[in-house]
């Protein structure tokens, strides 16, 4: 792609000059090459003289003058000029006519524009929105849920085998308890009707009344016991609870349009924890405490693994070590994302620095995908008035509701159907969006005028800017069958020049996004792209010149073609819908 290709030849210049000077430069990845968004800065910039500067005696504007003299000597053929600007930075010019090329390159393999075959179909597996059964999902699982799909379309797009996987939280103790609740007081009509709610109850009452009565608390241990024994009835009961809990997250991802490869959770494991166990125990990697099983970790400054409790009960950090086993066994992957918040920080420092130990010869690369907190408007933790976490049927309730006001404003004669279809896309793209676009690892705020916002940082902004271009193209329809040639030295006009050189970025972006984990990365790319676009369609009229100049708007029609399918395929990666009108 033309920035990558310029970037190579201007690095491989710098490097040797360096060289020559005893100059360290910084890694091809990091060496600074900006597109320059006003002309008269020329097309690239850098400011490698200033970090260079830095290390020497000698001022930017000194360094960049060796650097220039060295690169004119060989000048590569897209640059037509290098220029020394102020205080150090130095500006390259490209010949226009590669820029033009570059379009009709892209044009020419639209399909697999974006597109990259680095990941050679190795297996990567996304382990991602996992929730809990009988518990609701919350907030929490969302941000994993969107962040997860968007790094699944991200890695697809790289040409690896993404294994979208959910590990249900379907086991531990307090399944015991659950089940000892609902003999002592449950109710099945109420399960059937809201099994979530009904068994969040019933879990919530039981830990109230233990309080009082601790007999219980062996009552809840000794109906886990049974039901890792395999006891018919309390497996039934269990079994159910999964069913009806799934039932209920599945609308949530039908919603959302999210589907998985697999939905393994942890009780898979529970069958392979005995051995797991036992051959900790036998290596001696694993030691007995207080009659628990521990595994010191010291040496890695991190507080020990217990892996059993005095009551034989397994963990979630043993189930996530029998996990890691079976995942590598079957899939050897080349890599493993977990996307969890960044309250599980030292669980996974202890799963990973366990499946070192465990495991010396894997090669997987374990990378713990942490995120923020989501908070409302006045910057508390995202909850209800009574201060209860707030549900996510209800987040995604108030986002379809807050969108329909809003297109039922802009749109009053649409009928009423056709508003709440617009409303729900409008609402879910916007509830990924701001998920999306700022690097994951800060907290969100809620805000829903900003999220709705149509000349905002707003995925409705996008939309919109999508739909605009769409109906240029759809009234361009006539004289895309015209009998002309696409132009594509016409294209002229500084805002034509940007355009071109931003998508010539799209397919960096992606891979960029996808290897840093971070697809704000592309949403920024996003916005960008459309502040570009927006200010051409207000700037440069299409097609209302009555003079129509037919080989100069068939090559802007393509630009504005290839502008859409990256549009297209970004919304794709970061689950924003389309649309033709807005
Ligand atoms: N069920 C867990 C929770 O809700 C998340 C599981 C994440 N994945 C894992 N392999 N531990 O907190």
């Amino acid at each position: 792609m033309l920035k990558q290709d310029i970037k190579k030849q201007i690095y491989q210049s710098f490097k040797k000059t360096a060289q020559k000077n005893k100059w360290t430069l910084p890694c091809f990845e990091e060496f600074p090459l900006e597109t320059s968004l006003d002309e008269q800065f020329g097309d690239y910039s850098t400011t490698i003289a200033f970090s260079v500067a830095k290390e020497i005696k000698k001022s930017p504007v000194e360094i960049a003058e060796i650097l220039i003299k060295e690169i004119k000597r060989h000048l590569p053929k897209q640059i037509t000029r290098v220029e020394l600007a102020k205080n150090g930075f130095i500006n390259f010019y490209l010949d226009k006519k590669f820029i033009q090329k570059e379009l009709q390159k892209i044009s020419q393999n639209k399909s697999s524009f974006g597109f990259s075959k680095i990941g050679k179909k190795k297996n990567i597996i996304i382990d991602y929105s996992s929730p809990n059964i009988a518990k609701p999902m919350h907030i929490g699982h969302l941000r994993s849920t969107i962040i997860g799909e968007a790094l699944a379309n991200l890695y697809e797009c790289l040409g690896y085998k993404v294994i979208r996987w959910n590990y249900l939280g379907d086991w531990g103790t307090q399944f015991g308890r659950l089940i000892a609740a609902y003999k002592l007081w449950g109710n099945k009509k109420e399960v059937e009707k809201q099994p979530i709610d009904a068994l969040l109850k019933l879990y919530r009452k039981f830990h109230e009344e233990m309080k009082n009565n601790p007999e219980l608390e062996k009552f809840g241990q000794q109906e886990f016991k049974k039901l890792e024994e395999g006891n018919k009835e309390n497996r039934n009961l269990w079994r159910w609870f999964r069913e009806e809990s799934l039932k209920e997250f599945q609308k949530i991802y039908d919603l959302l349009g999210i589907k998985f490869d697999l939905f393994i959770g942890e009780s898979f494991f529970e069958k392979d924890l005995a051995s797991l166990i036992r051959s900790l125990e036998e290596k001696k990697i694993a030691q007995k405490s207080e009659g628990a099983l521990i595994i010191p970790l010291e040496k890695y400054n991190l507080p020990p693994a217990l892996i059993q409790k005095s009551d034989e009960a397994s963990l979630y950090l043993t189930r996530d070590l029998a996990l890691i086993q079976y995942r590598f066994k079957k899939y050897n992957p080349a890599k493993i994302l977990y996307v969890v918040g960044n309250e599980q920080d030292i669980h996974f420092k202890q799963v990973f620095t366990l499946a070192k130990i465990l495991f010396p010869k894997q090669k997987t690369e374990l990378v713990h995908i942490k995120f923020g907190l989501v908070l409302s408007d006045q910057k508390k933790k995202f909850s209800t008035r009574e201060g209860e976490l707030i549900s996510l049927e209800e987040v995604i309730d108030q986002a379809i509701r807050k969108s329909l006001a809003v297109i039922k404003d802009k749109n009053p004669h649409w009928s009423l159907a056709k508003q709440k279809k617009l409303a729900q896309a409008i609402a879910i793209s916007a509830l990924k969006f701001n998920n999306l676009k700022s690097f994951r690892t800060l907290d969100i705020i809620f805000d829903w005028e900003k999220i709705l916002d149509f000349s905002g940082d707003t995925s409705v902004y996008l939309q919109y800017t999508y739909a605009r271009i769409n109906k240029i193209l759809a009234k361009a329809k006539k004289i895309k069958n015209k009998n002309s040639k696409i132009n594509y030295k016409e294209l002229t006009h500084p805002l034509e020049i940007q355009l071109i050189k931003k998508l010539s970025e799209f397919p960096e972006i992606i891979k960029f996004s996808a290897l840093k984990y971070a697809p704000n990365y592309l949403a920024t790319f996003l916005l960008s792209l459309a502040d570009l676009t927006n200010k051409y369609y207000e700037l440069v009229p299409i097609l209302k010149d009555k003079s129509l100049n037919l080989n100069r708007t068939k090559a802007q029609l393509v630009l504005l073609e290839c502008i859409t399918e990256a549009m297209q395929k970004g919304f794709k990666i970061l689950g924003i819908q389309p649309l033709k009108e807005i």
